[in-house]
C-alpha cells in the first residue's frame, strides 16, 4: 500500500520524505489555500511539491463546467510528469476525466462517497478514485465499509483504478485500509508522524539503554 500525504505544506512534505514514508502528495483547493494565506504563490507551492516527491502529487482543478475543468486540467498535467489532475465527482467531472484518461492523463476523481460513484468514475477511466472515509464517519456512517464495497465491485469488474482512502482521521482508518487491500492512504502530517510510534517500542528501547548504562555506565559502543 502506498502511502501518500493529505498537504500542500512543503515543510511537511519535506520531513514525510526525510523519513522514506512518502509515495506521493494529495492537495485540495482548502489546503492550498491555507498555504496562499502565508503568502506563498500558487504556482510555485506546487512546483516545489513535484520537486520534493517523484511520485504522484493530486492537483485539483476549481473550475466546475466542463470547459473550464479541461482548461484548468490541461495546465495541472504541464506542470510536471508526476502531476495527477484531481476532478470532483459531478456529470461535468465525469466527463472531464473521460477526456483526460483518454488522453493519458491520470485522473484522481474525488469526492467520492459510494461504490456506484467509485465504479462510474473508473468506467470513465480515473486513476484514482478518493472515498472521504472521515467526513463519512463525522455524519454517523462507517466511512471505511464504503472502502470494503468498493474493494468487491472493482474486484467484480476487474477495473485498474487504484482506491485511495481520503478524509483519514486515526492509524485505524490506515490498518483497516491495509487490511481491505486499498491501494492507498492519504494522510494528513498529524496522523502520519502518529504511525511509526508505539509506547510499548519507546519503553522497550529505554529499559534496553538502561540495561546497558547500569551494567557499563557511559562506555562506546565495544565495535
Ligand atoms: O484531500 C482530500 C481529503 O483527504 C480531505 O480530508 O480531513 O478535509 O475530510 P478532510
Amino acid at each position: 500500500m502506498k502511502v501518500f500525504l493529505d498537504s500542500a505544506n512543503i515543510d511537511e512534505i519535506k520531513q514525510a520524505n526525510d523519513w522514506g514514508l512518502l509515495d506521493g502528495v494529495t492537495t485540495n483547493p482548502s489546503l492550498i489555500a491555507k498555504e496562499m494565506k502565508k503568502g506563498l504563490e500558487f504556482k510555485k507551492i506546487l512546483k516545489s511539491i513535484l520537486e520534493i516527491t517523484p511520485g504522484p502529487v493530486s492537483i485539483e482543478v476549481i473550475g466546475t463546467d466542463y470547459e473550464t475543468m479541461m482548461k484548468q486540467a490541461l495546465k495541472v498535467s504541464e506542470l510536471g510528469n508526476n502531476a495527477v489532475v484531481k476532478l470532483p465527482f459531478t456529470t461535468d467531472g465525469l466527463r472531464a476525466t473521460k477526456s483526460l484518461s483518454d488522453k493519458r492523463i491520470p485522473v484522481n476523481s474525488t469526492l467520492i462517497f459510494n461504490g456506484i460513484q467509485a465504479l462510474f468514475a473508473a468506467k470513465a477511466g480515473a486513476a484514482y478514485v478518493s472515498p472521504f472515509v472521515g467526513r463519512l464517519d463525522d455524519i454517523g456512517e462507517d466511512g471505511m465499509s464504503v472502502i470494503e464495497q468498493i474493494k468487491t465491485i472493482f474486484t467484480n469488474y476487474e477495473m485498474k483504478t487504484k482506491i485511495l482512502v481520503a478524509s483519514v482521521r486515526s492509524p485505524l482508518h490506515v490498518l483497516r485500509g491495509m487490511i481491505m487491500g486499498a491501494d492507498v492512504v492519504t494522510l494528513p502530517f498529524d496522523v502520519l508522524s502518529k504511525l511509526p510510534s508505539h509506547p510499548k517500542t519507546e519503553e522497550g528501547l529505554n529499559r534496553f539503554l538502561k540495561d546497558w548504562e547500569n551494567a557499563f555506565g557511559n562506555m562506546d559502543f565495544p565495535l
